[in-house]
């Protein structure tokens, strides 16, 4: 058997106090495995004393983590701190400057750094693994990199945010306020304290960019990415999904267009009938299209502390067997800057919910503003506000809601835009974006 490879771990949360418990249950199976032991020999956190439930050993102590993966004895550093700033960037730099491999499981920096830190570790031969960035325990990297390697991805999308499709479960399931159903995922733990940077999108947002720089062999360009999160979801949109046959999740989706590549996060609806519209609760779920083959869908946990543990535990284990492939699956001075499609051109059907003043003349002046933009309409419903489809009559204010047939952001935006200067609505209309699955 060869030399143990020896593993410094930065960070020991949630997430690496799991990691250190996993190599020690997998020690005799991943020995097996790899022909090679897997020990942890430095770590490094922010509390010396705090009780993790985990045996150190004789693992050394280091207060910086810069330090630790400067470590002469540390064959691979692992980062699991996270943030795009110091001392995670720092610390990954030194080790790939030293030449050591780097495991982790920061998305904020890859989202950032990415193509730097890998033109770094292809200079010195090491490996940057990063299975556990993005959708933890779903092997998406892996399947985009190495799965998939021979064929042409058309379009990947998928839920990112555990926290979004909990929320977006809780409301369509149980009726509830987005803000009551953001509280109960504050209270179990799986958003965060300021949980802006999920509800908003932010968080998909980065993992998108992640994966389309796999799937396309561009450069990881998380500027790129249209953002909208789900705080302006109401549970009638939910309600109003799931009548017309549809439910509504956070996706991100990254896809070719003859203009270039779209990509960006949203309030989405799916089919009913579609793989990822059965996918509830925190757990993630992504599928890739790609020419010749029917499409691919990867579901499981997402986050939290084994599953992410689990992803960190088998890009080491890759390189105690000495696999070694470049980090974005192609040598990454080689990978195109990214030709953004505008998010105006954007092409799809749409669901618009309006609250249209209740008098002769509205629907007409709806109707004449969509088809001025060349819009047409699949199907258009107005409901008085107890619900019931009208027919009858209700004072003031009526929901109508219209789905469309394919066209453009655009041509949506501007006939949106001549609706509210009529003064039929009141209020902002609520527009959601239909996915074709
Ligand atoms: N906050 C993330 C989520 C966890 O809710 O999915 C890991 O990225």
């Amino acid at each position: 058997m060869a030399q143990p490879l020896r593993i410094g771990v930065a960070g020991l949360g949630t997430v690496g106090a799991a990691l250190v418990a996993q190599i020690a249950r997998e020690r005799e199976r991943i020995a097996a495995r790899c022909e090679r032991e897997i020990a942890v020999v430095a770590v490094s956190a922010r509390s010396r004393r705090k009780d993790r439930g985990i045996d150190l050993g004789r693992a050394r102590w280091y207060d910086d983590p810069v330090a630790l993966a400067r470590d002469e004895a540390v064959d691979v550093f692992v980062e699991l701190m996270g943030g795009a700033g110091n001392p995670a960037k720092a610390a990954v730099e030194a080790a790939l400057a030293a030449g050591k491999s780097v495991v982790t499981a920061n998305k904020a920096l890859l989202a950032a750094h990415g193509i730097r830190l890998a033109l770094l570790a292809e200079k010195s031969g090491a490996a940057l693994n990063f299975e556990a960035a993005v959708a933890a325990a779903i092997p998406i990297v892996k399947t985009l990199r190495e799965g998939l390697a021979g064929n042409r991805v058309t379009r990947l999308y998928g839920i990112f945010n555990g926290t979004c499709n909990y929320i977006l479960t809780r409301m369509e399931q149980e009726r509830l306020p987005f803000a009551d159903c953001l509280k109960e995922a504050q209270r179990l733990g799986y958003a965060e304290a300021d949980p802006s940077f999920d509800i908003e999108g932010h968080d998909a947002a980065q993992k998108l960019s992640i994966l389309a720089a796999l799937a396309f062999g561009t450069k990881v360009d998380a500027g790129a990415v249209y953002v909208e999160g789900i705080s302006s979801i109401q549970p009638a949109d939910l309600t109003a999904a799931d009548e017309l046959g549809y439910r509504v999740k956070l996706l991100g989706v990254a896809l070719r267009t003859p203009k270039g590549i779209e990509q960006r996060v949203h309030p989405t609806m799916v089919r009913k009938d579609s793989a990822i519209a059965q996918v509830m609760g925190v757990t993630n779920a992504v599928t890739v299209d790609a020419e010749g083959l029917a499409p691919l869908t990867l579901v499981g946990p997402g986050a939290g502390g084994l599953a992410t543990a689990s992803a960190v535990l088998s890009d080491i284990v890759d390189i105690a067997r000495g696999l070694r492939v470049a980090p974005f699956g192609r040598p990454a001075g080689r990978l195109a800057a990214v030709r953004k499609a505008p998010m105006q051109r954007h092409e799809g059907g749409y669901y618009i919910r309006l609250l249209a003043r209740d008098r002769p003349g509205t629907a007409a002046a709806i109707a004449r503003r969509l088809a001025e933009q060349r819009i047409s309409i699949e199907s258009i419903v107005q409901r008085h506000p107890g619900g019931e489809p009208v027919g009858e009559r209700a004072e003031g204010a009526v929901p109508v809601i219209l789905i469309t047939y394919a066209t453009t952001e655009d041509a949506v935006r501007k006939a949106l835009a001549a609706v509210g200067r009529d003064r039929v609505i009141s209020g902002q209309p609520q527009v959601i974006r239909i996915e074709k699955n």
